[in-house]
């Protein structure tokens, strides 16, 4: 895109796949479901950026349990809607996350790659328990086997944009979730 214009820019954002005022019921439900699973114990809250920001944000907001935030990047997409394939630890954590309840906070399971392979990178720490709460699944994607302990919405094949999710780093700031196009 032509950062110095925003022509054509709100074009390419087609229906609302899944509005601001049905993320904000789930996230509650999530966080319901955070508290009655950890009952009292403290979890570590890990956001892989940049995807999640704007979900851990709201659903940080939702628990009551004792909780710490971190947050790591990994990278598998590069200005593209199709999976390069590569994926890339670009920040680590600052916890240790051994002898932590780990929950990784994760936008969107497309291929299962990324997820795969930073899950399989926090195992290797020895947390004191690992789940994953992701935004929204794309099953139908799936490359890598993987299920998330608790998905909040399941998807078809489109590429969507905002809340946190970006195409080619814009939209993240849309209060909603889209399709994506031309
Ligand atoms: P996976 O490794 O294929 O599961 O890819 C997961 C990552 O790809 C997500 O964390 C997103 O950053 C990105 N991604 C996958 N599908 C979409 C989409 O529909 N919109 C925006 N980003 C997506
Ligand atoms: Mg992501």
């Amino acid at each position: 895109m032509d950062h110095s214009s925003a022509k054509d820019y709100m074009s390419k954002v087609k229906r609302t796949v899944i509005t601001a005022e049905e993320i904000s019921e789930r996230i509650s439900e999530a966080g319901k479901f955070i508290d009655s699973i950890y009952d009292g114990r403290p979890v570590l809250l890990v956001s892989i950026l940049k995807g999640s920001f704007i979900f851990l944000a709201d659903l940080a907001r939702t628990v009551s349990v004792p909780c710490e935030i971190d947050f790591m990047a990994a990278k598998s997409y590069y200005e593209s809607t199709d999976s390069s394939g590569v994926v890339k630890i670009t920040m680590d954590l600052k916890h240790d996350v051994t002898g932590y309840h780990v929950i990784m906070v994760e936008d969107i399971i497309d291929t299962g790659r990324t997820l795969t392979d930073v899950l399989r990178l926090i195992k290797s720490r020895k947390p004191l328990s690992l789940h994953v709460i992701t935004l929204l699944d794309k099953p139908e994607r799936r490359i890598v086997p993987l299920k998330a302990d608790l998905s909040l919405f399941t998807i078809p094949d489109l590429f969507v944009i905002g809340y946190g999710l970006d195409y080619g780093e814009y939209y993240r700031n849309l209060p909603y979730i889209a399709e994506f196009g031309d």
